[in-house]
């Protein structure tokens, strides 16, 4: 059986509505085109499986393997993952981390450029279509090679379009392409093969080319960003490990992190917008509470967080109602297992179903509604936090949540202190575009600059 995702999302909905059909329960099995799956519907069993080695790999799927070499961070299996994701942690608290206020500098840079964008554009429908992906690479790119995009460059617009078309699922055929390999083979134009490996040549092709520029004011030994931290560890990797000159890693791995990074944050950012247009009472309640902070400085700062519930149960809220993530990343079994009373054979895939979680209605009252409100206690403290997972959970967590928190906050919170934002006729769609991840389709709003 192949089923899209919105009828697999579905299952927690009819779960729950008394239907006496298609009840699949917290835990199924269905065979994917090739892929054997067993889908997991329900947070504690998502927690428990995903904290078990057995459960770690990532399942073969041509077009990724044949973009990245089988090679990276995010679409493979086995110790090489490990040596980078810990490699990646370890430089992202070096760098970001250690020293805050640069990271957060790099950041509020990008974000006066897009509210002097936004400043350009007031009053009238503003087409928003990756508005938000140049700021938010940006952000990270100086962590990771020390430099920035112009937000006018075509070769970075032409690597935020090819990242698109390599995650993306939207359509029959594209699904057919990706759990039916033999069907991508034989129409590789048809299911969108062609677009979709396109568009991972050039994203990997782009940090190969980063990786040969080198760097004329490196100090070896005394790294200023990933990049650099990579070329030491290089110059010193022994054979067998996935830094050594010999294996190649780093276009595959750090093109697997901004690809990661490209198509979430911003997207995040584009449903927070979408959501609170389209819920303008809301959007009047936070204002009120960044106002109450901001004091006479002209930017919100990380600093301000703990005296902003508000803003944090909006941000939860987004992550919730948008699921841009609605599977994570598909997992595969590395050998044969028990879980939960089942015997789960070696290679079957396994999705965490975190838009079930996130909009089961045992969990959730109206879960399709927008309300931050479900967030917070009678006293303004955050509650229910523990039972999201928008970035996943256990040993392939996402290694990229603190800086996207960092940056939802300050985009999010910045943006709408500076603007009121309403819908036109032509409201949004909040049906998301189809891919490992979702979002929006291109959608308009209309800013207008408040009086502060
Ligand atoms: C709102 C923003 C983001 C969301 C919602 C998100 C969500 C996720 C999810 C659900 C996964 C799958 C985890 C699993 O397989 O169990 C993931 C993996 C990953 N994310 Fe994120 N992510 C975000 C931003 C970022 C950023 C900014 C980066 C980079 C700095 C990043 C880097 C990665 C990487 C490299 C993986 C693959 C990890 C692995 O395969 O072991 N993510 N993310």
């Amino acid at each position: 059986m192949l089923l899209t995702n919105h009828e697999i999302k579905a299952q927690v909905r009819l779960k729950s509505r008394n239907f006496n059909v298609l009840v699949y329960g917290p835990i199924f099995s269905v065979q994917l085109g090739h892929l054997r799956t067993v889908v997991l519907n329900d947070l504690k069993l998502i927690k428990e499986a995903y904290k078990m080695p057995e459960f770690m790999g990532r399942p073969p799927q041509a077009v990724f393997e044949r973009a990245s070499d089988k090679k990276g961070i995010g679409f493979v299996s086995g110790p090489d993952v490990f040596e980078q994701r810990n490699f990646f942690v370890k430089c992202a608290r070096q760098f970001c981390y250690n020293d805050r206020g640069h990271f957060e500098s790099k950041i509020q840079d990008e974000i006066s450029h897009v509210l002097s964008k936004i400043g350009e554009n007031v009053n009238q429908p503003c087409k928003m279509e990756h508005f938000f992906s140049i700021p938010t690479i940006n952000a990270l790119w100086s962590f990771l090679v020390g430099e920035r995009f112009e937000h006018s460059d075509p070769k970075i617009k032409h690597l935020v379009k090819c990242a698109s078309d390599y995650l993306s699922m939207d359509g029959i055929a594209a699904k057919l392409g990706y759990f039916v390999t033999v069907a991508a083979k034989l129409f590789p134009d048809f299911t969108g093969l062609t677009k979709q490996l396109k568009g991972g040549f050039s994203v990997y092709g782009f940090i190969d080319q980063e990786w040969k520029k080198g760097c004329s004011s490196r100090v070896p030994g005394q790294p200023r960003n990933y990049k650099e931290a990579w070329m030491d560890k290089f110059e010193t990797a022994s054979t067998n490990s996935s830094f050594h000159p010999s294996r190649n890693y780093f276009p595959a791995t750090l093109g697997d992190i901004l690809l990661a990074a490209v198509e979430t944050t911003a997207a995040t950012i584009d449903w927070a917008v979408i959501y609170l247009a389209m819920n303008p009472e809301h959007q009047k309640k936070l204002q009120d509470e960044l106002d109450s902070v901001v004091g006479n400085r002209d930017l919100l700062a990380l600093d301000d967080r703990p005296q902003l519930p508000y803003m944090e149960a909006v941000i939860h809220e987004v992550l919730r109602i948008s699921s841009l993530g609605a599977f994570g990343l598909l997992h595969y079994t590395t050998e044969d297992c028990q879980f939960q009373g089942f015997s789960i054979p070696d290679k079957t895939c396994i999705i965490g179903n975190l838009y079930a979680v996130h909009h089961d209605p045992e969990i959730w009252e109206s879960p399709q509604v927008f309300r931050p409100e479900r967030f917070l206690d009678e006293s303004n403290a955050l509650i229910n936090t523990e039972k999201i997972v928008p970035f996943s959970t256990g040993k392939r967590y996402c290694i990229g949540e603190s800086i996207a928190r960092d940056e939802l906050f300050l985009f999010i919170a910045n943006i709408f202190y500076k603007f009121n934002l309403i819908c036109t006729e032509n409201k949004p769609d909040l049906n998301p575009c189809q891919g490992v991840t979702s979002p929006p389709k291109p959608y308009e709003v209309i800013f207008i600059r408040r009086q502060n």
